[in-house]
This record gives C-alpha cells, structure tokens and sequence, in this order.
C-alpha cells in the first residue's frame, strides 16, 4: 500500500472546493483520499500527482458541475480514475452519472470508490464508448485526456440525445484540434464548438472546455 499522504488542499483549493461540493464536501474528501492511496496502487494515478490531486484533477474537474442541467443525465467516456465523472457525481447528486470504461482493473477500481463513498447516482458501464451507443443517451457527454478531438467526436457524440452537447476538457492545444476535428463535427450534425474557460474565480488555472452541441434534428 501507497504511504503517500492526502493532501489538505490550499485556502483558495477549500474555498473551491466549498463552493462546487456544498454540503457533499466530505464525499469529495473521501474521492481524493481514494485517488491518493488505491487509486495509486491500481496504478490509476502516478504518486507525483499527490500534491495537485485538488487543484489538477478534482477541482479542475469539478468546475464542469454547475454546466449540468437539472435532473440531467450525463455519460463520461473513458473515465479511469472518475475524472471527471466521480467528481460531478459528488458535486451534483441530482444528475445520473454513466462511467464508461472498458478496462477491467479500472472499472474494479471504480465499483470500489463508488461503493465506499456510498454513491447512487453512478452506473458504471465496462466497455469501448463506440460499442455502448444502444445503451446510453445522455443530454451531456463529458471527457478528459481519452484522446484528440478529431476522434473523440465520434466516440462522444453518438452517445448524445437529440439537444444534447458534448462538454470535453482539453489543453492549449483546443482550438488547434477544433481545426483538425471539422470534417467530424459537421459528419455528427454538431454545432460550431465554442472553447471555454471555466472555474476563473475559483481556480489559479482554470479549466479549458470545448462546448458543441448537437443541432436538434427539428432544425436539420
Ligand atoms: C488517459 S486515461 C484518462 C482517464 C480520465 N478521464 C482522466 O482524465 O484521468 C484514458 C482512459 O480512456 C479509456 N478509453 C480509451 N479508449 C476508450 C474508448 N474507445 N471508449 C471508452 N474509454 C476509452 C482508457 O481505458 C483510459 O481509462
């Protein structure tokens, strides 16, 4: 077992942290102390993301919780170690949270965190995005580190209901794979990607999203 230490986050990470987990605090406490100690066994996270685990995963995640709608449901493709989809999960227990994942060492990883913090809004799917379409629909489609936008789009968007709209966390590299990614966006009858930065009064690094919604099909 790791004996790496959980980090207490800094005052700007716990005023974050306050703001996006409210009253669930405790819950997104125990998500960080999994991801410092199991998670590092499973070998999900290297041991240097210890001291960031806060501000470069779990805020940074969390930012994208007050995107969600109400009541909503939302699928995270190729979610390891539930960044970002355990992160929303605690932040907004009214949404359905699906992860999917298809490998086996990190689904047992998740079942294990899920179970242990006691969450009900989260199924956890094994399997390739591109193999679950039958069985997901949701009205946002998260991602984070799976892979360029010009094929994470059509790995994400036929997992999206009819208004629904992809909300996937990328680098600087953003509008550069926007580019790349054209012929794809306008093959899904998505709509022109906005980049975003969430989180700028919460976070010293805010999170950079690309937005694109699906064009409902009353309009296409
Ligand atoms: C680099 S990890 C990122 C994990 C997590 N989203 C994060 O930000 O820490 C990429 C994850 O995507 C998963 N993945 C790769 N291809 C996938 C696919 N076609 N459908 C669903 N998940 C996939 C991998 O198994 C892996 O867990």
């Amino acid at each position: 077992m790791t004996e790496a230490p959980v980090p207490d986050p800094t005052e700007q990470e716990r005023r974050a942290a306050e703001q996006l987990f409210g009253e669930r605090l405790p819950l997104a406490e125990g998500f960080v102390r999994h991801l410092c100690t199991t998670g590092i066994d499973h070998g999900l996270l290297g041991p240097r993301e210890v001291p960031r685990m806060w501000s470069r995963h779990v805020l940074n995640c969390a930012v994208l919780a007050p995107e969600l709608p109400e009541g909503g449901d939302v699928a995270d493709v190729g979610s390891g170690a539930g960044l970002p989809g355990l992160a929303l999960a605690i932040a907004r227990p009214d949404v359905r949270m699906s992860l999917i994942e298809p490998m086996e060492r990190r689904v047992d990883w998740l079942s294990e965190v899920v179970a242990d913090l006691g969450l009900d809004n989260v199924d956890i799917i094994r399997g390739r995005a591109e193999d679950v379409t039958d069985e997901v629909m949701a009205d946002v489609v998260t991602a984070r580190a799976v892979s360029a936008l010009k094929k994470l789009v059509p790995l994400t968007a036929p997992l999206l209901a009819d208004d629904g709209q992809l909300l996937l966390i990328k680098g600087r590299s953003a509008a550069e794979e926007i580019e790349t990614a054209a012929k794809a966006i306008r093959r899904f009858k998505l709509r022109a990607p906005a980049v975003e930065l969430l989180g700028e009064d919460l976070l010293e690094e805010p999170t950079t999203v690309v937005r694109i919604r699906r064009v409902p099909a009353s309009d296409s």
